[in-house]
């Protein structure tokens, strides 16, 4: 390719996307055996679980092809065999800045987004860039298990504002947030360090998309105390029927002013491996601690990252349609599973995310014995429910983004073991 090609890639690229790629009917039901392509999920189920046997529906990752878009702007983009450093160019702003206004009708600024190569490095170094050693961060538990590390890793404590469960539903218990932001001694107020708040939203393990009013009320509280949120919305495009994403930031320009948002198209399109986030952070401030935080540590996602991620954002809807419209086939198939066949597992029916929270309390196992039961009478393979805090105990979480049969032969599996005891 010549220079001058070089400076058109992008265009062409797309131009070429549109013209031939688009238009595809997308399998989901086909089972692609994906063991010795050093994936995590299908090769280390044995030294994760013990056994080769096991189905493995643990970590977040899709059983499914990426979009035909993405594959083309890759293969195109590896044809030009000149991989050297590369920087985000404005297309890739711009991609983001109108997908950010079509979906969630959130207006942000090209110079708001820095890319990180992964969403769980961003919380690690947004926390370091808000606190000291000392300091408190507030999580809420049961939550997705690499939260403690990125607060504890740094020197910092953990503060856990635990969700409440009612019956079938998580909520955020307010109450106990405004106890643990402004704790009093009779008239006298404790002094806290809380600094920094990471919220999960859509929230993994449990599934909830917060709602509005409960966002607002849930920041207005937090910002009077002087706490940032780092608001990591990975599973925003994940949503199933009826409910809808809001970002924290679109709520008001004092909130925008107070967050850090983490994104990514990994967990939406299938793309974990390419490692590629887009986190938004429009308080200058709060940009520059980043940037100070993040120099010498932590570099930009590499060339086919960013060319993955603009390809989705710009072509990957078509997909994603069908995805969702598959997702919600397996969450109604599980559903219907449980409670007719497993009623003794109770679940958590999500609003968003691919990731079900099952609550197996009724079996009456200990954590040992549940994770021994799932893993050798069962012989699927699920993530514990205490990995993600003391009130994840009793539960599992499964992954269900994989094709219809293979959810099949997991929930079979499941009865069968459960009926034995
Ligand atoms: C809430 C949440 N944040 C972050 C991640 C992982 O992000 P990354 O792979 O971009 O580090 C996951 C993956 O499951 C997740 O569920």
């Amino acid at each position: 390719m010549e220079f001058s090609e070089l400076r058109t890639l992008n265009s062409e690229l797309y131009f070429f996307i549109q013209c031939e790629g688009i238009l595809v009917k997308y399998d989901f039901d086909r089972v692609c055996d994906r063991r010795n392509t050093n994936s995590v999920k299908w090769d280390s189920v044995q030294s994760i679980f013990g056994q080769n046997d096991v189905i493995p529906m643990w970590v977040a990752d899709m059983d499914f092809p990426a979009a035909q878009p993405i594959v083309d702007a890759l293969k195109k983009r590896a044809e030009h065999p000149y991989y050297g450093y590369t920087q985000p160019g404005p297309s890739i702003h711009e991609a983001i800045v109108e997908r950010m206004n079509r979906k969630f009708q959130w207006k942000i600024k090209p110079e708001w987004i820095v890319f990180t190569p992964g969403v769980v490095p961003a919380l690690n170094i947004a926390v370091r860039s808000l606190t000291h050693p000392g300091d408190e961060v507030i999580i809420q538990e049961p939550v997705y298990y690499p939260f403690f590390p990125a607060v504890t890793s740094g020197g910092c404590q953990i503060v856990n504002n635990g969700l409440k469960r009612i019956q079938d539903r998580y909520e955020m218990d307010l109450e106990d947030l405004e106890n643990l932001l402004g704790p009093r001694m009779g008239m006298v107020p404790i002094p806290r360090r809380i600094k920094a708040m990471i919220l999960c939203n859509p929230h993994n393990p449990v599934g909830r998309l917060w709602d509005r009013e409960e966002l607002i009320r849930m920041g207005e509280m937090v910002i009077r105390h002087g706490v940032t949120v780092i608001s990591d919305e990975i599973h925003c495009e994940i949503l199933f029927k009826g409910f809808r994403h809001t970002p924290f930031a679109s709520i008001s320009e004092e909130f925008e002013q107070n967050c850090i948002v983490c994104m990514a198209p990994s967990k939406t399109f299938s793309l974990a491996g390419l490692e590629a986030s887009t986190i938004i952070i429009p308080n200058k401030n709060l940009r520059r601690n980043f940037a100070g935080a993040r120099t010498g540590i932590l570099p930009g996602p590499n060339i086919f990252g960013y060319t993955a991620l603009e390809a989705a954002y710009r072509f990957g809807d078509e997909w994603l349609d069908q995805v969702l419209e598959y997702l919600q086939g397996n969450l109604d198939y599980l559903l219907d599973y449980f409670t007719s066949k497993i009623p003794r597992i109770k679940v958590i029916p999500p609003q968003g995310t691919y990731l079900i929270w099952l609550d197996f309390n009724d079996l009456g196992m200990d954590d040992l014995e549940l994770r021994r039961f799932m893993r050798e009478k069962a012989k699927v393979g699920l993530d514990d429910g205490f990995l993600f805090g003391k009130a994840g105990r009793g539960f599992q979480r499964m992954n269900i983004a994989c094709p219809r049969n293979l959810l099949k032969e997991a929930l079979t599996r499941i009865e069968t073991a459960v009926k034995s005891l």
